[in-house]
């Protein structure tokens, strides 16, 4: 039987219109740490589309003081007040209400709502945290204008910050000062924010491509105003890309980012208002990587660019969040390759988006949490914030710009925000303005939001001298996934290209198609049934088959490659993506053949073919550094265990750290030339060339110290004791801890010299929890260090998720201890922080996977988490869904 108290699943298929909608948002905020008193004038009028008469209001964690209608002080019987709503019934159609809450920042752990962080405050609305604040219709489809008046300690909180433009500012006497804020635009709740606090800010006048002046700020704490630049230099390339590539300008006169150390995620598109994870603001050469750097300009695009896509046109509902989600990741995922400008650079941007889907998107397609890129239902809406929602909704949002070609799509985004600019809209409005601006029929393209799971595409190919006629059969199938049994076909863009014997691109002339004068070398096959046929004419040899360049679909595709064809696409394939992708093939086979010779305790071998294969790479000079480094990172254990029908995780690092030694061996004169070649003296930038030498330097020593003699490890040692800069410095170490050699008065100088740096020191953490000498004793005894707190995210994450989602071997003990522990880790952050809880228990999705052995503890250690008394709806969903 179901309590009261037991979650509910919300549909999409309910959805209903607001019964009222409001105009304005009259805030007032008196902030102390303890008890903050919250002042909401709310103006609305009953909305002509519905039929409801209640007021209902949302309201969490807050104490209500007071409330008036229409300037009239309700007694308690004139509204029905619960824990998660307050409800007026039959109210008048116009209406004003004043409400008086209380609200107790310093307590506030979740990081949801108004909350503290390092003394000063700030908050976080998306997905429902408004409703932590104040009682308001908290949904995203309520758009209103706000003014925000912040009253606060001025000594404490010199900084009071919010949405739009700064309209007054003053004193109040008892040392108290308030600023008043107002933004223009309508907006829904969750972009709401305040900031109160000590900061100082790097700022900057810069003048939009329309004349237009504007006022950018990057707000952090005082020490760290020497790692502010890249930041505003990535805000600025933000806002002139988007104004290059969309026609887009920055609608404000003032932009600001304010970066935090407490939080949940990785930043907040807050309306001229972001506030960012403090990961993904401060850099320099010192502290900051070339991931970071990479990071920061992706994220700093990401929220920008949101202000186009997400707040002038923003969701309907929380189910339609890939809408802004998808598009804006596609969006800083072409920014990022602009910026790098060539076309190495941009298919190494596409290769790391390929690595990311199959790393983390198709496990969870394939897992108990798998969903729709616009789900149908969720018990928490924190829960779908996901790989899914973000990046393979990225792939579909690409799949329109493959279809209807660049021109094609901007003509599509243009009719977009003319007919949707200032509302909140569902998925399909988005894909009705692709097809409008097109004259396309894209109504079977709404597959790729209905239907959940990975397709797979089976190609087979067949020759036929005397017609010269080359054929390619594409079929099509979807796994089946929670609630969906059965699927239809996805509409599949399948980009194709057949080479010659000398690994040539052949002009390609596709049977029953126009012949355009310049036949192109790729062409795009649209899949849309179950099998179909497509054949090439005038193909004078048995071509080689490249399919699927440029990763041209979120599908897996199957085609009984011979090695020589790999061998031949790994050598010449003009499409950089598929060369990776041969190479990844190649390896793959090996690595699947010696996991099941580690488990059957066989000897292991690795052929010369393809030890040469990867020489080649490694020693071809016309070859970006970057793709190299790309191109000999063999697939992850997580990407291994998924082409397995049951996971012997041990196995599986056996036969990768067998490979790896192999090569490091084999490739040992080779890897010390590239080490030695591809240093990057001078002063540090992060740019995409260095980036890509330093990232193949590392990757060389990485080789060599898997299983290293003494002259690596003295190389290791130096370079983390002369680096100038961090991304040198941490590869040494990260080096040295995985070799297995004694590295402990490394760590030691590493700590000491970076003490004062968090984001550092979550790096010192985040490389022991991966290193496979690592164990769960361990992690424990990390956790009695004193600047470990399960309280910040970031440090929780450098620790416990860095075990459970990259230190296989240790996390999967046999003896089950890793996952006594993580039922342990997520019952305790489940009472500090449930959104980063649940994405701890994320770790156990696949354990249906593994040897029989390792489920029974997996099992028990997920059954001990559900058995807890008080869990977050948050942890609930995720291991209910687990144990289903
Ligand atoms: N909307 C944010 C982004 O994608 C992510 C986010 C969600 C941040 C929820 C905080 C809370 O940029
Ligand atoms: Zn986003």
């Amino acid at each position: 039987m179901r309590t009261d108290s037991s979650p509910q699943t919300i549909f999409r298929k309910d959805y209903t219109v607001p019964a009222y909608l409001v105009d304005t948002v009259e805030l007032g905020f008196d902030l102390d740490p303890d008890r903050t008193i919250v002042a909401n004038r709310i103006t609305m009028h009953r909305n002509p589309a519905s039929k409801g008469r209640d007021i209902v209001l949302h309201g969490e964690e807050i104490e209500l003081v007071q409330l008036r209608l229409n300037g009239k002080l309700l007694a308690a019987s004139q509204y029905r007040l619960t824990p998660t709503s307050l409800t007026i019934p039959k109210a008048p159609a116009e209406v004003v209400l004043e409400i008086e809450s209380l609200c107790a920042p310093v307590k506030n752990t979740s990081l949801s709502g108004l909350y503290v962080s390092n003394g000063n405050f700030f908050t976080q609305c998306e997905a429902e945290g408004f409703r932590r604040i104040t009682y308001f219709p908290d949904r995203p489809d309520v758009m209103a204008k706000y003014t925000v008046m912040l009253r606060a300690d001025k000594a404490r909180y010199p900084v009071l910050l919010s949405n739009g433009n700064l309209i007054e500012e003053g004193e109040l006497g008892d040392g108290r000062h308030y600023a008043k804020w107002e933004d223009p635009f309508k907006k829904p709740s969750y972009l709401f924010a305040l900031v109160a606090a000590r900061l100082v800010c790097q700022e900057e006048r810069y003048t939009l491509q329309s004349g237009r002046e504007v006022l950018l700020q990057v707000w952090v704490e005082e020490g760290n105003l020497d790692k502010t630049d890249y930041a505003m230099q990535s805000l600025k390339n933000s806002i002139r890309w988007d104004e290059e590539r969309f026609g887009l300008e920055l609608d404000l006169d003032r932009f600001m980012i304010v970066a935090v150390g407490d939080f949940n995620m990785g930043a907040m598109e807050n309306k001229g208002l972001n506030i960012f994870n403090t990961k993904y603001v401060l850099a320099n050469s010192r502290v900051a990587t070339d991931v970071d750097y990479a990071g920061i300009e992706a994220v700093v695009g990401h929220e920008y660019f949101h202000n186009w896509t997400g707040n002038r046109v923003t969701c309907r509902d929380w189910f339609q969040l890939s809408l802004k989600e998808g598009l804006t990741v596609f969006r800083d995922q072409e920014f990022s390759a602009d910026m790098i400008g060539t076309d190495t650079g941009r298919a190494v941007t596409r290769i790391d988006q390929v690595r990311t889907l199959r790393q983390a998107q198709f496990p969870e397609d394939a897992g108990p949490m798998a969903h729709p890129v616009r789900p149908d239902s969720f018990v928490e809406i924190n829960n779908f914030y996901t790989v899914t929602v973000y990046e393979k909704g990225a792939e579909v949002v690409r799949m329109y710009q493959t279809l209807l070609g660049r021109d094609g799509f901007r003509k599509g985004m243009d009719l977009y925000f003319e007919r949707h600019d200032g509302q909140a809209v569902e998925c399909d409005d988005f894909r009705a303005a692709m097809a409008d601006a097109n004259g396309r029929d894209l109504t079977q393209f709404e597959r790729w939001y209905s239907q959940a799971g990975t397709p797979v595409v089976t190609a087979s190919t067949r020759y036929d001298v005397a017609a010269r006629c080359y054929e390619i059969t594409l079929s099509q199938h979807c796994p089946a996934t929670a609630g969906q049994p059965d699927k239809l076909p996805f509409h599949i863009p399948v980009a194709v290209g057949l080479l010659d014997a000398d690994g040539k691109d052949l002009p390609l002339r596709l049977d029953g198609a126009p012949s355009p004068k310049h036949a192109p070398t790729t062409v795009v096959l649209e899949l849309t049934q179950a099998t179909q046929t497509f054949r090439f004419k005038g193909i004078a040899a048995k071509p080689t088959p490249s399919l699927l360049r440029g990763f041209s679909a979120p599908v897996v595709l199957e085609y009984d490659y011979t090695d020589a064809e790999l061998l031949h696409l790994f050598s010449h394939d003009s499409d950089p993506v598929n060369r990776w992708e041969a190479g990844q093939r190649l390896a793959m086979e090996r690595l699947l053949v010696l996991t099941s010779a580690v488990a059957a305790g066989d000897t292991l071998a690795l052929d010369d073919t393809f030890i040469a294969a990867f020489r080649n790479v490694l020693t071809d000079d016309t070859l970006d550094p970057a793709f190299r480094e790309l191109a000999l990172i063999l697939p992850s254990e997580t990407i291994i265990a998924e082409q397995v029908a049951v996971v012997d995780p041990q196995a599986i690092h056996g036969a990768r750290q067998f490979m790896r030694r192999t090569l490091g061996t084999a490739l040992r004169e080779e890897l010390l030339a590239q080490y030695h070649a591809n240093q990057t003296p001078g002063a540090y930038s992060p740019d995409a060339v260095s980036a890509g030498k330093r990232a193949l330097k590392n990757l060389a020593l990485a080789y060599l110290l898997v299983a290293p003699q003494e002259a690596d490890l003295a190389l290791a040692r130096q370079q983390f004791e002369q680096a100038t800069n961090m991304t040198d410095r941490a590869a040494a170490l990260s080096a040295l801890i995985h070799s297995g050699a004694d590295a402990s008065a490394s760590l030691a100088s590493f700590y000491a010299d970076f003490e004062q740096e968090a984001l550092v020191i979550d790096k010192w953490f985040a490389m022991q929890a991966a290193a496979p000498g690592t164990n769960v004793a361990a992690v424990r005894q990390l956790m009695q260090h004193p600047a470990f707190t399960l309280k910040n995210p970031n440090r929780a994450r450098s620790l416990l998720f860095n075990f459970a989602n990259a230190n296989p071997p240790q996390f999967h003990a046999a003896d089950g201890s890793g996952y006594d522990f993580w039922a342990e880790q997520v019952i305790a952050l489940d009472k500090i922080n449930p959104q980063v809880a649940a994405r701890l228990a994320r770790s156990m999705d696949r354990w249906r996977r593994y040897v029989p052995a390792l489920q029974v503890h997996m099992r028990h250690a997920l059954e001990r988490v559900a058995a807890c008394a008080k869990l977050s709806n948050d942890v609930l969903e995720v291991i209910s869904k687990a144990l289903s």
